[in-house]
């Protein structure tokens, strides 16, 4: 896919807000992803009626929509905005890795909230385990890309950070 890499100094404000937005509904949608998981399994065996369904849950449908929303903000503004350029003590390897992850990132996001919504609305249980199943493959790419942000901090000292954290 073709896009305005290489091409900006830093992430747009817009850019800035969106990612750390998402992040902070991740980790609300993984606290309270334990309450959904026991209420959409009682809710399919009909042992509870839609309207016990506990508030959480309600919570995590409205954020996890939410965060579905904010990606296809976040898609359009990459595609029109692009990325800036690697920082230069990047080596190739890693431009190549991050470019991997990130763009993993776009699809998992796009994962989760639909199969978390389809398996909402269909009572499937598969389509819950797929759900379930991107969600841990999300775990793997935040480790990653935490590990990614401590290495460029550490080892390659080029303070990677300040481009999440400031905007241009
Ligand atoms: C990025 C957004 C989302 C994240 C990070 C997320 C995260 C999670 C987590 C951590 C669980 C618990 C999994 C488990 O313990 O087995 C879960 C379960 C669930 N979530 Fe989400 N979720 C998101 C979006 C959504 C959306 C948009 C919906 C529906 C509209 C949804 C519906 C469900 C359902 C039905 C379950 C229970 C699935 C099962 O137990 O098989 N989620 N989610
Ligand atoms: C659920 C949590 C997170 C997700 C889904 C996520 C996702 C992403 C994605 C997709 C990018 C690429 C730029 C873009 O397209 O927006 C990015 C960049 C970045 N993220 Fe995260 N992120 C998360 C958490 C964090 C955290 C906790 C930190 C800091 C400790 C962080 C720091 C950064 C930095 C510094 C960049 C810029 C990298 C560069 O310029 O190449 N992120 N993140």
């Amino acid at each position: 896919m073709k896009t305005n890499d290489l091409k900006r100094e830093g992430f747009s404000k817009y850019q800035v807000i969106v990612h750390w937005l998402v992040a902070c509904f991740v980790l609300f949608q993984i606290a309270t992803g334990s309450t959904i998981s026991n209420d959409f399994l009682t809710l399919k065996d009909g042992k509870i009626s839609i309207e016990e369904i506990n508030k959480n849950s309600w919570y995590h449908l409205f954020f996890g929509l939410t965060i579905f929303l904010l990606m296809v903000i976040r898609f359009i503004l990459r595609i029109i905005l692009g990325v800036p350029k690697p920082t230069k003590q990047s080596s190739s390897i890693t431009i190549i890795l991050a470019k991997i992850i990130h763009w993993l990132f776009y699809l998992i996001l796009f994962v989760v909230p639909i199969s978390g919504f389809v398996a909402w609305n269909t009572s499937n249980l598969l389509i819950g385990n797929l759900h379930t199943a991107s969600v841990n493959a999300l775990y793997v790419l935040v480790l990653i890309h935490l590990v990614a942000i401590v290495y460029h901090q550490i080892f390659l000292e080029d303070n990677l950070i300040d481009r999440m954290t400031s905007f241009k």
